[in-house]
């Protein structure tokens, strides 16, 4: 699904979702439904991303070329799309959150010193962890200037509340890094704020620009919000069961870097003194030079880790499915449906 640029390549997996409530949708249906307003989004993206200091527009349009699955946006369009055709106000609010998320994607990794993204050098290894964090605060502050134009308060408080929450999610991060005793709630409450708080504004946001009654935004928004928490689970799955090339970022990842994930934290709960010491070791010298990284699989497979976090994603998108229920059956509904079989199968 949820490939932009000119390729149209579709990135994610051709799968059919097959929806209870409506049609069976395919990923390049539910593009089909978009195609046309991502189109603007990215031109939208490409003319706002230009700053008068030459590194700002390089790092943009270098994360904006190197791909991303433009999720976010395409959420936004097809929540509007519940009620009816996006705005040039909607096509501008689309490319506000992906600003927001290019602007999150270039501080997290100078925050975990990743290597990668997108299936490229991050931003932080090709410019330097200085130019990055100033870039990514100009990208945020472009993204409210957008947003600005449109004058309407309640779009400006509903973007600075999601940042503020995101921010927080990044310094519970921190809080978090390198400690193993990390449980099931200070996990929900951090991928609620890094991550389900974005899905749920852009799909919140959606119902805004298409004029949609207050009733209307908030279930949509707790649509994304469900949406937001298996698509970050199923990450968190990914970064043990995924490969580097098809992920776009290196496997592995999350331990390495000191995050003790779902699966990690399901299979601790049950693990002998010996792998808890396995596990504890790769989160101390930050590599797997002293316990390899198939160990740590077999631990996670030994107690059903990533069987759990999988049915603990899937509680979410079964939740996001039912409250699609209330709407009336539309081709976009469908889309909504689908994207959420989508996101629990996807394999990037
Ligand atoms: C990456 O999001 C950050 C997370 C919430 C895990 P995506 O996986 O949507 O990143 P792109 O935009 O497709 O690269
Ligand atoms: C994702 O956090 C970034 C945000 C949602 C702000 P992670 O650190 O878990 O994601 P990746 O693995 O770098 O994409
Ligand atoms: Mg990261
Ligand atoms: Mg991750």
């Amino acid at each position: 699904m949820f490939a932009a640029n000119s390729q149209q390549k579709l990135d994610w997996k051709e799968s059919m979702a097959t929806g209870k409530l409506g049609l069976a949708l395919s990923t390049r249906e539910i593009m089909a439904l978009v195609a046309k307003d991502l189109e603007q989004v990215e031109a939208e993206f490409r003319l706002e991303s230009v700053g008068s200091v030459e590194a700002v527009s390089q790092i943009a349009r270098y994360l904006q070329s190197n791909g991303g699955k433009r999720l976010r946006p395409i959420l936004l369009l097809v929540s509007c799309r519940v009620f009816r055709e996006p705005s040039p106000e909607a096509i501008r609010l689309a490319a506000v959150v992906e600003l927001i998320h290019t602007a999150t994607l270039v501080h997290d990794d100078v925050i975990d010193d990743a290597k990668t993204r997108r299936g490229k050098p991050s931003a932080n290894v090709m410019w330097g962890n200085h130019t990055s964090v100033l870039a990514g605060d100009w990208l945020y502050m472009q993204a409210f200037q957008i947003a600005l134009r449109l004058r309407n308060f309640e779009v400006l408080d509903l973007l600075i509340t999601l940042t503020q929450q995101m921010v927080d999610g990044e310094l519970l991060q921190l809080e978090l890094i390198g400690k193993i005793d990390v449980n099931e709630a200070d996990s929900m409450e951090l991928i609620d704020r890094k991550t389900a708080s974005l899905f749920a504004a852009c799909t919140r946001l959606g119902a805004i620009a298409a004029g949609a009654p207050e009733s209307e935004q908030v279930l949509l928004g707790e649509f994304g919000w469900n949406l937001g928490m298996a698509f970050q689970l199923v990450d968190d799955v990914l970064d043990f069961t995924s490969r580097e090339s098809i992920l776009g970022k290196p496997v592995g990842n999350d331990l390495r870097e000191g995050k003790v994930t779902l699966p990690l934290i399901y299979a601790l709960a049950e693990a002998t003194a010996a792998e808890r010491a396995k596990v504890g070791a790769v989160l101390r010298d930050g590599s797997y030079d002293n316990v390899s990284f198939d160990e740590i699989l077999e631990i996670l497979e030994r107690h059903d880790g990533i069987a759990k976090a999988r049915a603990r994603a899937l509680e979410f998108t079964a939740k996001a499915r039912a409250l699609l229920a209330k709407f009336p059956n539309t081709p976009a509904r469908s889309a909504l449906y689908a994207a959420t079989d989508l996101v629990a199968d996807r394999d990037r």
